[in-house]
């Protein structure tokens, strides 16, 4: 259980080298699609090296609700037989996407354009998270959208009966109000235009073209321009799960801060628009190659090898790419912490609203802990101590989020006295195998009470 159930605290001591191969999970952005775009075709889509952490599962149920056929065949492959493009049945009850925001704002947008109406809701976390940002565009294709105060859930979404196709800006940098669009323009007539003025991560597009819908990209002045051409027959594909490089940030984060490391971390997805942090990595000065360059399912995969990184400097991260490490910020801070100097991370606004506002969990987590953290609205600044230096010993809040939990941990491997976070449960939504991989490293992690 992630947050749900009695907080499980625990604990990082620091430990000897890291070493090893660390297989991490498939990609939590893929592995929601490939269930989505699955359940959206007529006939059998195969997944193997599905993620099965609990957002991805909640995903699956969820496309059950709608009246796909998902079935999990064993060690992460599974089969989805879908209804088509404007197939999807009215579920029976309130779908729960539990943690995930990538679930509901996908699903949303899937179920959008049907005449159909879905209620969902989410845990603490989800629930406080802003959703106008995907029920604005969807009421352009006439989705009414009902939820409490602030636009989110539970919330009511009664998808279009006739639905329009939209042209539309996203005002943020988010690859999941993109897709919400997309998705919806599926069942739309005609053409469907999403422009994003900031590349985000382009699974969706990806994915899209893969199951044989008309989708072209191209770079204008405005920005990047998709369109989509509506009411595509999609067909169903076999696909192989790359594995997930913001799992894979963690072990390669650790063995950069922990003397002696040298950790193989292989068949990464390393798509330019997820690969942002280990350019920033090696920008710092860490110890990192890319082994065994290839492409595979369209996207391009490596072995990453991370070395204890003796001599790292703080740096400034251009904010034009935020977008495309988003969600390693809290676990890049924790790695500044060891960095000689400032690192200064700029246009990231986004961090305010992810499953925790991650400038404020990792900032508080950081000055507890003995490192001195600046902060605004939209950007925050580490000081780093170098290694051997930051003091640790500390319990911190994981605020009912998994890569909050992830990066103290990783953290406590190299301070000085352990880091605890008061609830580790969350782990399970993106990386369920966290503890026992890491520990297999040779981190040393507990439970506090066992
Ligand atoms: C995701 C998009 C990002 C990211 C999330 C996964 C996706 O969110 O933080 O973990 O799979 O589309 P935003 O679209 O809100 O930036």
């Amino acid at each position: 259980m992630s947050g749900h159930g009695t907080p499980v605290p625990m604990t990082s001591r620091s430990c000897g080298p890291l070493r090893g191969t660390a297989h991490v999970p498939g990609d939590k952005s893929i592995s929601h699609r490939s269930l989505i775009l699955g359940a959206l075709c007529v006939g059998e889509t195969h997944i193997a090296g599905l993620l099965e952490g609990e957002d991805v599962i909640d995903t699956a149920k969820a496309m059950r609700a709608f009246g796909a056929t998902v079935t999990d065949h064993g060690g992460g492959e599974w089969t989805v037989n879908g209804v088509g493009v404007g197939g999807f049945a009215e579920p029976d009850a309130v779908i729960n996407c539990g943690n995930s925001g990538t679930g509901v704002r996908l699903i949303m947008g899937a179920m959008a354009t049907s005449p159909i109406t879905a209620s969902f809701t989410g845990d603490a976390s989800l629930n406080s998270r802003p959703m106008a940002r995907v029920t604005v565009p969807l009421a352009l294709f006439g989705t009414q959208a009902v939820g409490r105060q602030g636009r989110r859930l539970p919330m009511t979404i009664v998808g279009a009966a006739d639905p329009v196709p939209v042209r539309y800006t996203v005002p943020v940098p988010s690859a999941q109000v993109k897709s919400a669009v997309l998705l919806a323009g599926l069942n739309a007539p005609g053409q469907t235009v999403v422009i994003e003025k900031e590349a985000t991560r382009d699974h969706t597009e990806r994915m899209l073209q893969g199951f044989g819908a008309t989708v072209s990209v191209e770079e204008t002045e405005e920005g990047r321009v998709i369109t989509l051409t509506g009411q595509p027959e999609l067909t169903p594909q076999n696909i192989v799960v790359p594995r997930d490089p913001s799992s894979a940030a963690f072990p390669v984060c650790a063995a950069i801060i922990t003397p002696g490391s040298d950790v193989l971390v292989p068949n990464i997805g390393l798509n330019p628009t997820r690969a942002g942090l280990f350019t920033t990595l090696q920008e710092m000065g860490a110890d990192l190659t890319f082994e065994n360059m290839r492409e595979e399912g369209g996207e391009p995969v490596a072995d990453l090898r991370a070395k204890f990184s003796p001599d790292l400097k703080g740096i400034a991260v251009p904010p034009a790419r935020a977008a495309s490490m988003i969600d390693e910020y809290p676990v890049l801070s924790v790695v500044a912490a060891f960095a000689e100097g400032v690192t200064d991370m700029r246009g990231v606004k986004e961090l305010r609203v992810k499953e925790s506002d991650r400038i404020d969990a990792m900032a508080k987590g950081l000055r507890s802990a003995g490192v001195s953290v600046d902060e605004g609205p939209d950007w925050w600044k580490v000081t780093g101590l170098g290694h051997g230096n930051v003091p640790g010993g500390v319990t911190v809040a994981s605020v009912l989020d998994h890569r909050i939990a992830m990066a103290f941990m990783v953290m406590g491997m190299a301070t000085q006295k352990p880091m605890t976070v008061d609830d580790g449960s969350p782990i399970a939504t993106s990386f369920p195998i966290f503890e026992g991989l890491m520990t297999a490293l040779g981190a040393q992690i507990m439970h506090v009470n066992s």
